[in-house]
């Protein structure tokens, strides 16, 4: 008998029982570019038990079969290792099936069950992960009918594990999001829901949590004490991408800044946790987003710019404006251009600004989190352009993922020329860049039960309490459109405006 390549070093890598995966929405562009990538990936590295299986729900007709064959075809065009390793995907598509049917009948309910029950008796996958890859819209219909068909095991029952993963976005304000929780706490318990913001499956951002906790040298500094300021820098080159529809409802603010982030900016800000234990971590987190100070409407003016792409010329190729863009208004006044200065209020970092910038069609690709130090208290070097600038530390995130820490050093030569170097470590160069992707490691998570990298209810809210402010201000102006900035440029002339106002500048990172 041939030896099953999902057995292969089973032994020391298994670290989930046999789980059913049913992706809600199995038709669209996440399950195509991201999940079933994401599924084969952790197979591939026989993460996965044998027995685990695959459910695409969807309304669109199709056989399996036919499904089977367009998740090889994403797979092979969207995974990160190829070609496909034709015994695994072999094994892997056994226990890939799909289930045609609308999310609001109890008929689609009746027969995914049904699937479920055979791919437990064939296949011993008991436990179960929903996704819901959907619109927050389909939620309601989605936990009511699951429920209804009984197809959700309480935390603890001994019988199956159940748990929902959630996609973004969120809702779209603090009350649509506290409808959303409630309506997914009618049917599962807090400890079953995994609300995803693949950011934090970033190897580069759970690296944060490493950097900060595990040396010593740089948490003593961490602080008003010690710390200027903090820019943290979303960039895209990218504009909306086809998805004018969706910008025309959420605008940058609510696509980036209320999740990925603010995220970043928890796991710079937060306190150092007494565990990871999920809820450890998230309590932390939770605490420093009650500590932000809330963006009242007299301060929204002096502290936050917003701006829309115009034409411009993005890596060396003409592009065109935001409200060009197909399914945009060409009066449209939606952000794709956010900058904002925001102050922590408490002992670790009152009166340190924390500049925050998220942006479209901006001039590269880059997200960084920079700690800019403190001025020396005396300068000793006469040099002409006053010589000695202050340290930063910055934390790349992507791309060329790395960390890099600049200081002053002496020019070779007769004179004392000062020059600000970098010491830099790269990820890269380090450790090879076949990284898992942010996917793979949150769905993992998931089926193992562990929140950590998860957001949890009260998070999300603190977070859409904040932004709402924003907005509420926004809204009460009604006056001018967001200003207009060059594609491929750093944003609207005001975002520098914002930082020079203190002094300071924005880097170019
Ligand atoms: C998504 C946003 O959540 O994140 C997109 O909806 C954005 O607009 C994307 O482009 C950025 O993700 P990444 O992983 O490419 O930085």
């Amino acid at each position: 008998m041939s030896e099953n390549p999902l057995r292969r070093g089973l032994a020391e890598t298994r670290t989930v029982g046999p789980f059913a995966v049913v992706i809600f929405g199995a038709s669209g562009d996440l399950t195509k570019r991201k999940l079933l990538p994401a599924l084969y990936n952790l197979a591939l590295s026989r993460t996965l038990p044998s027995g685990f299986a695959v459910v695409g729900v969807a309304r669109r007709e199709k056989s399996s079969e036919k499904f089977r064959a367009e998740m090889k075809e994403a797979i092979g065009s969207f995974s990160r290792r190829k070609p496909i390793d034709e015994a695994v995907w072999e094994d892997f598509e056994r226990g890939l099936h799909y289930v045609q049917g609308p999310f609001d009948k109890a008929e689609t309910y009746t027969a995914l069950k049904a699937q479920l029950d055979a791919l437990e008796s064939e296949r011993g996958a008991k436990n179960r992960l929903y996704y819901l890859a959907v619109p927050p819209s389909e939620f309601g219909h989605i936990v009511s009918h699951l429920r209804e068909a009984k197809l959700i095991e309480a935390p603890g029952s001994g019988k199956a594990v159940t748990r929902v993963v959630v996609e973004k976005p969120f809702g779209h304000d603090l009350e649509s999001a506290r409808e959303l929780n409630a309506t997914i706490a009618s049917a599962f318990d807090e400890s079953q829901v995994f609300r995803i913001d693949h950011y934090l499956g970033k190897e580069t951002v759970q690296n944060l949590l490493v950097f900060r906790f595990a040396n010593s040298l740089f948490e003593p500094v961490w602080n008003r004490e010690h710390v200027d300021h903090v820019q943290i820098t979303v960039a895209e080159e990218i504009g909306v991408e086809g998805r004018g529809k969706f910008y025309e409802e959420i605008g940058v603010t609510k696509d980036i800044v209320e999740n990925h982030l603010m995220q970043l900016f928890c796991l710079t800000a937060m306190e150092p946790p007494i565990s990871l234990a999920a809820d450890a971590v998230r309590d932390e987190k939770v605490k420093v987003l009650r500590s932000l100070r809330p963006m009242e409407r007299s301060l929204v003016q002096e502290n936050v710019v917003r701006g829309q792409y115009a034409r411009g010329i993005v890596r060396g190729d003409e592009v065109c404006g935001y409200r060009e863009e197909p399914d945009v208004s060409p009066a449209s006044r939606i952000e794709t251009f956010v900058a904002m200065r925001m102050f922590v209020d408490n002992w670790r970092w009152g009166g340190v600004p924390f500049y925050v910038r998220a942006g479209k069609r901006l001039a590269r690709r880059v997200t960084e989190i920079a700690v800019q130090f403190k001025k020396v208290p005396h300068n000793l070097f006469r040099a002409p352009d006053g010589g000695v600038t202050p340290n930063v530390l910055a934390l790349r995130i992507q791309p060329d993922e790395g960390i890099a820490l600049r200081f002053i050093t002496k020019e070779p030569g007769q004179h004392t020329i000062l020059r600000d170097v970098a010491m830099d470590f790269r990820y890269g160069a380090a450790f090879g860049s076949n990284t898992p992707e942010a996917y793979e490691r949150l769905l993992l998570d998931a089926m193992r039960g562990d929140a950590t990298l998860f957001t949890r209810h009260d998070e999300v809210e603190e977070q859409w309490a904040f932004i709402d402010r924003v907005f509420e201000a926004w809204r009460a102006e009604a006056s001018a459109p967001p200003p207009l900035y060059a594609s491929g440029s750093w944003g609207p002339e005001n975002a520098d405006d914002l930082l020079a106002r203190d002094g300071r500048r924005w880097r170019k990172p």
